[in-house]
Protein backbone atom coordinates (compact mmCIF):
# COMPACT_ATOMS: atom_id res chain seq x y z
CA UNK A 1 0.00 0.00 0.00
CA UNK A 2 1.41 3.68 -0.94
CA UNK A 3 0.43 6.38 0.79
CA UNK A 4 -0.03 9.98 -0.65
CA UNK A 5 3.20 11.48 -2.38
CA UNK A 6 4.54 14.13 -0.04
CA UNK A 7 4.65 16.48 -3.03
CA UNK A 8 2.44 16.69 -6.11
CA UNK A 9 3.55 18.62 -9.02
CA UNK A 10 1.31 17.91 -12.29
CA UNK A 11 1.60 19.19 -15.78
CA UNK A 12 3.66 22.31 -14.60
CA UNK A 13 4.39 25.62 -17.10
CA UNK A 14 6.61 28.29 -16.37
CA UNK A 15 7.40 31.18 -18.58
CA UNK A 16 9.91 34.06 -17.95
CA UNK A 17 10.05 37.31 -20.20
CA UNK A 18 13.44 38.29 -20.75
CA UNK A 19 13.19 41.54 -22.16
CA UNK A 20 11.25 40.69 -25.45
CA UNK A 21 11.96 36.84 -25.41
CA UNK A 22 9.42 34.72 -24.02
CA UNK A 23 11.99 31.89 -21.96
CA UNK A 24 9.39 28.67 -21.45
CA UNK A 25 11.95 27.46 -18.63
CA UNK A 26 9.33 24.52 -17.49
CA UNK A 27 6.99 22.36 -19.66
CA UNK A 28 4.29 20.42 -18.91
CA UNK A 29 6.47 18.73 -15.92
CA UNK A 30 5.16 16.10 -13.50
CA UNK A 31 6.21 14.71 -10.55
CA UNK A 32 5.16 12.87 -7.31
CA UNK A 33 7.57 12.53 -4.21
CA UNK A 34 7.30 10.16 -1.55
CA UNK A 35 7.22 10.99 2.17
CA UNK A 36 11.19 9.96 3.36
CA UNK A 37 12.43 10.05 -0.57
CA UNK A 38 15.47 11.95 -1.33
CA UNK A 39 16.09 12.45 -5.15
CA UNK A 40 18.35 14.60 -7.38
CA UNK A 41 17.55 16.76 -10.19
CA UNK A 42 20.26 16.91 -12.45
CA UNK A 43 20.63 18.27 -16.32
CA UNK A 44 22.30 21.19 -17.84
CA UNK A 45 22.44 24.81 -17.12
CA UNK A 46 19.31 26.69 -18.13
CA UNK A 47 16.80 23.09 -18.13
CA UNK A 48 14.98 24.53 -15.63
CA UNK A 49 16.13 22.68 -11.82
CA UNK A 50 16.09 25.74 -10.25
CA UNK A 51 12.69 27.07 -11.61
CA UNK A 52 11.64 23.95 -10.32
CA UNK A 53 12.80 24.01 -6.81
CA UNK A 54 11.38 27.86 -6.57
CA UNK A 55 8.25 26.42 -7.85
CA UNK A 56 8.11 23.67 -4.96
CA UNK A 57 9.75 26.34 -2.27
CA UNK A 58 6.63 28.94 -3.24
CA UNK A 59 9.14 31.27 -4.05
CA UNK A 60 7.32 31.54 -7.45
CA UNK A 61 4.18 30.37 -9.08
CA UNK A 62 3.36 28.15 -11.70
CA UNK A 63 1.26 29.64 -15.13
CA UNK A 64 -0.08 26.35 -15.28
CA UNK A 65 -0.61 23.11 -13.92
CA UNK A 66 -0.87 22.14 -10.05
CA UNK A 67 2.15 22.26 -7.35
CA UNK A 68 1.01 20.43 -3.64
CA UNK A 69 2.68 19.64 -1.03
CA UNK A 70 1.68 17.85 2.02
CA UNK A 71 -2.00 18.42 0.90
CA UNK A 72 -1.54 22.48 0.24
CA UNK A 73 -2.15 23.75 -2.80
CA UNK A 74 0.44 26.32 -3.46
CA UNK A 75 -1.24 27.47 -6.41
CA UNK A 76 -4.31 28.84 -4.30
CA UNK A 77 -2.37 31.04 -1.71
CA UNK A 78 -1.74 34.62 -1.43
CA UNK A 79 1.98 36.13 -1.11
CA UNK A 80 1.09 36.44 2.31
CA UNK A 81 -0.04 32.85 3.01
CA UNK A 82 3.03 31.09 0.97
CA UNK A 83 5.14 33.49 2.98
CA UNK A 84 4.17 31.50 5.86
CA UNK A 85 3.95 28.25 4.50
CA UNK A 86 7.25 28.69 3.41
CA UNK A 87 8.77 29.40 6.48
CA UNK A 88 7.06 26.82 8.44
CA UNK A 89 7.01 23.76 5.70
CA UNK A 90 10.05 24.13 3.71
CA UNK A 91 13.85 23.66 4.32
CA UNK A 92 15.73 25.56 1.85
CA UNK A 93 19.44 24.65 1.66
CA UNK A 94 21.99 27.17 -0.91
CA UNK A 95 24.80 26.70 -2.80
CA UNK A 96 26.09 29.87 -1.09
CA UNK A 97 25.01 29.23 2.06
CA UNK A 98 22.88 32.30 2.83
CA UNK A 99 23.98 32.88 6.29
CA UNK A 100 23.13 35.94 7.66
CA UNK A 101 27.24 37.62 8.68
CA UNK A 102 26.25 39.89 11.53
CA UNK A 103 24.86 36.81 13.40
CA UNK A 104 26.41 33.92 15.02
CA UNK A 105 25.94 30.49 14.05
CA UNK A 106 23.47 29.50 16.65
CA UNK A 107 21.43 32.77 16.12
CA UNK A 108 21.11 31.83 12.07
CA UNK A 109 19.92 28.45 13.08
CA UNK A 110 17.42 30.21 15.43
CA UNK A 111 16.47 32.48 13.03
CA UNK A 112 13.12 30.97 11.04
CA UNK A 113 11.93 30.51 15.03
CA UNK A 114 12.52 33.87 16.17
CA UNK A 115 10.34 35.06 12.91
CA UNK A 116 8.03 33.10 14.07
CA UNK A 117 8.08 34.01 17.96
CA UNK A 118 8.85 30.90 18.87
CA UNK A 119 12.17 31.31 21.09
CA UNK A 120 10.81 29.14 23.92
CA UNK A 121 12.70 27.18 26.30
CA UNK A 122 11.82 24.10 24.40
CA UNK A 123 12.51 25.79 21.27
CA UNK A 124 16.67 26.34 22.42
CA UNK A 125 16.46 22.88 23.48
CA UNK A 126 15.66 21.70 19.93
CA UNK A 127 18.34 24.01 18.69
CA UNK A 128 21.16 23.02 21.05
CA UNK A 129 20.26 19.02 19.82
CA UNK A 130 20.46 20.17 16.50
CA UNK A 131 24.36 21.30 17.19
CA UNK A 132 25.23 18.77 18.69
CA UNK A 133 24.51 16.06 16.22
CA UNK A 134 25.89 18.25 13.16
CA UNK A 135 28.65 18.55 15.26
CA UNK A 136 28.50 22.36 15.43
CA UNK A 137 27.74 22.51 19.69
CA UNK A 138 31.14 24.22 20.20
CA UNK A 139 31.63 26.12 16.87
CA UNK A 140 27.96 27.85 17.51
CA UNK A 141 29.09 31.08 18.94
CA UNK A 142 31.02 31.85 15.52
CA UNK A 143 29.78 34.22 12.80
CA UNK A 144 29.80 32.68 9.75
CA UNK A 145 33.08 34.26 8.71
CA UNK A 146 35.23 32.06 11.02
CA UNK A 147 33.43 29.07 9.84
CA UNK A 148 34.46 26.59 6.83
CA UNK A 149 32.55 26.53 4.01
CA UNK A 150 31.49 22.63 5.10
CA UNK A 151 30.73 24.36 8.76
CA UNK A 152 28.61 27.17 7.38
CA UNK A 153 26.65 24.62 5.23
CA UNK A 154 26.03 22.32 8.39
CA UNK A 155 24.46 25.25 9.69
CA UNK A 156 22.28 26.47 6.65
CA UNK A 157 21.23 22.75 7.20
CA UNK A 158 20.24 23.05 10.73
CA UNK A 159 18.15 26.07 9.60
CA UNK A 160 16.51 24.47 7.07
CA UNK A 161 15.34 21.42 9.90
CA UNK A 162 14.56 23.90 12.95
CA UNK A 163 11.10 24.60 11.85
CA UNK A 164 10.05 20.29 10.99
CA UNK A 165 9.64 21.18 7.50
CA UNK A 166 7.59 18.95 5.16
CA UNK A 167 10.01 19.43 2.53
CA UNK A 168 13.91 19.99 2.35
CA UNK A 169 14.68 22.21 -1.02
CA UNK A 170 18.90 21.80 -1.86
CA UNK A 171 19.83 23.83 -4.66
CA UNK A 172 23.66 22.58 -5.54
CA UNK A 173 24.26 22.43 -1.09
CA UNK A 174 28.00 21.12 -2.43
CA UNK A 175 28.45 23.76 -5.11
CA UNK A 176 30.69 25.55 -3.02
CA UNK A 177 32.53 22.50 -0.96
CA UNK A 178 35.82 20.84 -1.51
CA UNK A 179 35.60 16.79 -1.72
CA UNK A 180 35.71 16.22 1.79
CA UNK A 181 33.48 18.65 2.71
CA UNK A 182 31.06 17.71 -0.38
CA UNK A 183 31.45 14.38 1.19
CA UNK A 184 30.43 15.21 5.01
CA UNK A 185 27.16 17.08 3.26
CA UNK A 186 26.07 14.13 1.51
CA UNK A 187 26.46 11.89 4.35
CA UNK A 188 24.52 14.39 6.65
CA UNK A 189 21.26 14.57 4.32
CA UNK A 190 21.45 11.02 3.45
CA UNK A 191 21.19 10.14 7.46
CA UNK A 192 18.61 12.57 7.41
CA UNK A 193 15.95 10.90 4.93
CA UNK A 194 17.34 7.48 5.74
CA UNK A 195 17.27 7.35 9.56
CA UNK A 196 14.86 10.40 10.08
CA UNK A 197 12.41 9.88 7.12
CA UNK A 198 13.26 13.26 5.82
CA UNK A 199 11.91 14.44 2.52
CA UNK A 200 14.76 15.88 0.62
CA UNK A 201 15.60 17.13 -3.22
CA UNK A 202 18.41 18.14 -4.45
CA UNK A 203 19.83 19.63 -7.09
CA UNK A 204 23.16 18.72 -8.46
CA UNK A 205 25.81 18.89 -11.22
CA UNK A 206 27.61 16.16 -9.59
CA UNK A 207 27.20 12.70 -10.48
CA UNK A 208 28.79 11.16 -7.37
CA UNK A 209 26.42 13.61 -5.59
CA UNK A 210 23.81 12.28 -7.03
CA UNK A 211 24.94 8.96 -6.09
CA UNK A 212 23.90 9.49 -2.55
CA UNK A 213 20.09 9.83 -3.65
CA UNK A 214 18.01 6.86 -4.09
CA UNK A 215 16.52 8.30 -7.29
CA UNK A 216 17.94 10.63 -10.23
CA UNK A 217 15.64 12.88 -12.50
CA UNK A 218 16.90 14.20 -15.69
CA UNK A 219 15.22 17.34 -17.16
CA UNK A 220 16.61 19.14 -20.49
CA UNK A 221 14.71 22.45 -21.88
CA UNK A 222 11.99 22.20 -19.26
CA UNK A 223 11.00 18.60 -19.73
CA UNK A 224 11.95 15.68 -17.37
CA UNK A 225 13.64 13.09 -20.09
CA UNK A 226 14.88 10.07 -17.98
CA UNK A 227 14.53 9.03 -14.00
CA UNK A 228 16.82 6.77 -12.44
CA UNK A 229 16.07 5.16 -9.08
CA UNK A 230 16.85 1.87 -7.21
CA UNK A 231 19.88 0.84 -5.34
CA UNK A 232 22.91 1.01 -7.46
CA UNK A 233 21.31 2.50 -9.78
CA UNK A 234 24.23 4.69 -11.53
CA UNK A 235 26.21 1.40 -12.06
CA UNK A 236 23.15 -0.66 -13.38
CA UNK A 237 22.37 1.98 -15.99
CA UNK A 238 25.77 3.65 -15.72
CA UNK A 239 25.31 3.65 -19.86
CA UNK A 240 22.20 4.95 -19.98
CA UNK A 241 23.07 7.81 -17.57
CA UNK A 242 26.39 8.93 -18.93
CA UNK A 243 24.29 9.47 -22.04
CA UNK A 244 21.41 10.98 -20.65
CA UNK A 245 23.79 13.45 -19.11
CA UNK A 246 26.08 13.57 -22.44
CA UNK A 247 22.96 15.18 -24.13
CA UNK A 248 21.87 17.25 -21.40
CA UNK A 249 25.35 19.30 -21.09
N1 LIG B 1 13.85 35.24 -12.85
C1 LIG B 1 14.03 34.92 -14.13
N2 LIG B 1 13.73 35.80 -15.13
C2 LIG B 1 13.91 35.47 -16.41
N3 LIG B 1 14.35 34.29 -16.83
C3 LIG B 1 14.66 33.36 -15.92
C4 LIG B 1 14.53 33.64 -14.51
N4 LIG B 1 14.93 32.53 -13.82
C5 LIG B 1 15.29 31.62 -14.74
N5 LIG B 1 15.14 32.11 -16.00
C6 LIG B 1 15.41 31.39 -17.26
O1 LIG B 1 14.73 30.15 -17.22
C7 LIG B 1 15.55 29.08 -17.72
C8 LIG B 1 15.73 28.02 -16.64
O2 LIG B 1 16.54 28.59 -15.58
P1 LIG B 1 16.94 27.82 -14.24
O3 LIG B 1 17.56 28.83 -13.34
O4 LIG B 1 15.76 27.08 -13.74
O5 LIG B 1 18.03 26.80 -14.80
P2 LIG B 1 18.97 25.78 -14.00
O6 LIG B 1 18.71 24.42 -14.59
O7 LIG B 1 18.82 25.95 -12.55
O8 LIG B 1 20.44 26.26 -14.47
P3 LIG B 1 21.84 26.30 -13.65
O9 LIG B 1 22.39 24.90 -13.71
O10 LIG B 1 22.67 27.25 -14.46
O11 LIG B 1 21.58 26.78 -12.25
C9 LIG B 1 16.83 29.73 -18.20
O12 LIG B 1 16.71 29.98 -19.58
C10 LIG B 1 16.89 31.03 -17.41
O13 LIG B 1 17.58 32.03 -18.13
MG1 LIG C 1 20.08 26.62 -10.99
Amino acid sequence: MSSTPIVRVASVHKRYRQGAVDVHALRGVSLDVERGSFISIMGASGSGKSTLLHLLAGLTQADDGSVHIDNTDLTGLSDHDLTLFRRRRIGLIFQSFNLIPTLTARENMMLPLMLDGKTDRAAQNRVDELLEKLGMLKRSHHRPDALSGGEQQRIAIGRALVTEPAVILADEPTGNLDSHNSRVVCELLRDLSGEQGRTIIMVTHEAEVAAYTKQVIVLRDGSIVDRFEGEGFLEHHSERFSAALARTA
